[in-house]
């Protein structure tokens, strides 16, 4: 058998750019023994491989529920049970207490919202010449939006920021124990102010005096976790899709040029990013509840599968010369929002928010440039993106 990859060992190059560790790994095969970079270290098996990738992403034997193999997640035991740490039938009550908010046509009616905050948060940015894209827009427009989705405007953006990116992207145990220990008291103050001031029309309110078809209710962990999960995955994502996106087109000269000539490439050009460079580079953790044969490797039960959605996306096999950054490609199949029961619930606001803000920012800036090259790469191996993005136009 395989020995165990320590992902360690390639240290800080594999926070830098992972592109080129995974194109090693798929070279040699679909699913690895790896142990994890510091302070994580766990061991686990690594999918790689798109096919067997998309594959697994679906694959009722691996459950999102780590009490099944007698383990409890921190933020679960903090924060709750929410959508990404459920497995049917809890996950299907979930979600459809919920999916209703998100859908296209619901999104659609965002719009003019996220157009008009778009363009003052440019207004703001404009006169300087120079900023970080990522305080000043790629930041404040996800949660914006997220925040006046659910009806919390007054949160403390600095505050609530800093938690919830060591929980996406731990620098340490004791950082992110203390963040979580944190988020959970504060989403519990938000709730509670709510639930003794209750709004008309906002989701967190809604969904507090929800009752489905059923009669069905959250818990009040439920609803934390609910909360969590909605303003966690609601920025911490699309802020890279954003700083990505931007990056991607700033290095890509001639890739920029083609869709500053014809804007009609947008969309296409938004896929792309997902594709080449996604917010997320690894899926959240699944566990084996039986053994089995996951694309030649053995797993156990009790054994915990990560799946590789940027290696996923640049496997050869699936997106021809998948290095290259290529805005008029069919990326379509790419797994940036993941895929099976668990699939984005926010793939049309992602969507929505990464139109808007490139074209906004593309269209008011003719001589957009890069400051520097960026250097802050966020650590740990689930988000892809920078924590900083110095640009000139
Ligand atoms: C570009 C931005 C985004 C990306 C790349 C992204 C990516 C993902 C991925 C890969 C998953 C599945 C994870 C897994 O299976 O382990 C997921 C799930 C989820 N996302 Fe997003 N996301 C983005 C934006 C958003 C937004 C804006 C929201 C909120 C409104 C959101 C809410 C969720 C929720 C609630 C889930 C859990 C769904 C479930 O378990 O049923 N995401 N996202």
């Amino acid at each position: 058998m395989e020995r165990i990859v320590d992902l360690g060992e390639y240290g800080s190059r594999f926070t830098e750019d992972p592109h080129p560790v995974y194109a090693e790994l798929r070279a040699r095969g679909p699913v690895h023994r790896v142990r994890l970079p510091p302070p994580a270290l766990h061991e686990m098996w690594l999918v790689v491989g798109y096919e067997e990738a998309r594959a697994a992403l679906a694959d009722p034997r691996l459950s999102k529920d780590a009490s099944k193999i007698g383990e409890t997640l921190l933020d679960e035991d903090l924060i709750g049970k929410y959508l990404l740490v459920t497995d049917p039938p809890q996950h299907t009550r979930l979600r459809r207490l919920i999916a209703r908010e998100f859908t296209g046509r619901r999104v659609e009616r965002l719009r003019p919202r996220v157009q008009e905050i778009t363009d003052s948060l440019l207004d703001a940015m404009l006169p300087g010449g120079r900023a970080d894209l990522v305080e000043s827009l790629a930041f404040p427009l996800p949660i914006t939006v997220i925040c006046e989705l659910l009806g919390v405007p007054e949160l403390d953006r600095k505050a609530f920021r800093a938690l919830s990116t060591e929980v996406v992207a731990p620098t340490s145990h004791d950082d992110e124990y203390d963040a979580i220990v944190r988020l959970a008291a504060y989403l519990d103050e938000l709730i509670e102010g709510k639930r003794s001031a209750p709004s008309a029309d906002d989701l967190l309110g809604d969904l507090i005096r929800t009752t489905d078809e059923d009669g069905d209710r959250l818990s009040p962990e439920e609803l934390r976790g609910m909360a969590f999960v909605l303003l966690v995955a609601g920025h911490e994502t699309t802020v890279n899709l954003i700083a990505n996106g931007v990056h991607a087109l700033l290095t890509h000269p001639e890739q920029l040029a083609a869709l500053r000539a014809d804007m009609s490439l947008l969309d296409g050009t938004v896929e792309e990013v997902l594709r080449y460079e996604g917010p997320v580079e690894n899926a959240t953790f699944r566990y084996a509840a039986e053994p089995f044969d996951l694309a030649g490797a053995p797993v156990a039960a009790g054994d915990t599968v990560m799946i590789g959605l940027a290696a996923a996306d640049r496997d050869g096999s699936r997106f021809p010369e998948p290095d290259r950054f290529d805005i008029r490609r069919d990326p379509q199949g790419h797994l940036a929002f993941g895929h099976g029961i668990h699939f984005c619930l926010g793939a049309p606001l992602a969507r929505l928010e990464g139109r808007v803000a490139l074209r906004s920012l593309l269209e008011r800036c003719p001589d957009l440039a890069l400051e520097e090259r960026p250097d802050d790469w966020l650590p740990g191996m689930l988000m892809r993106g920078v924590r900083r993005l110095p640009v000139r136009w």
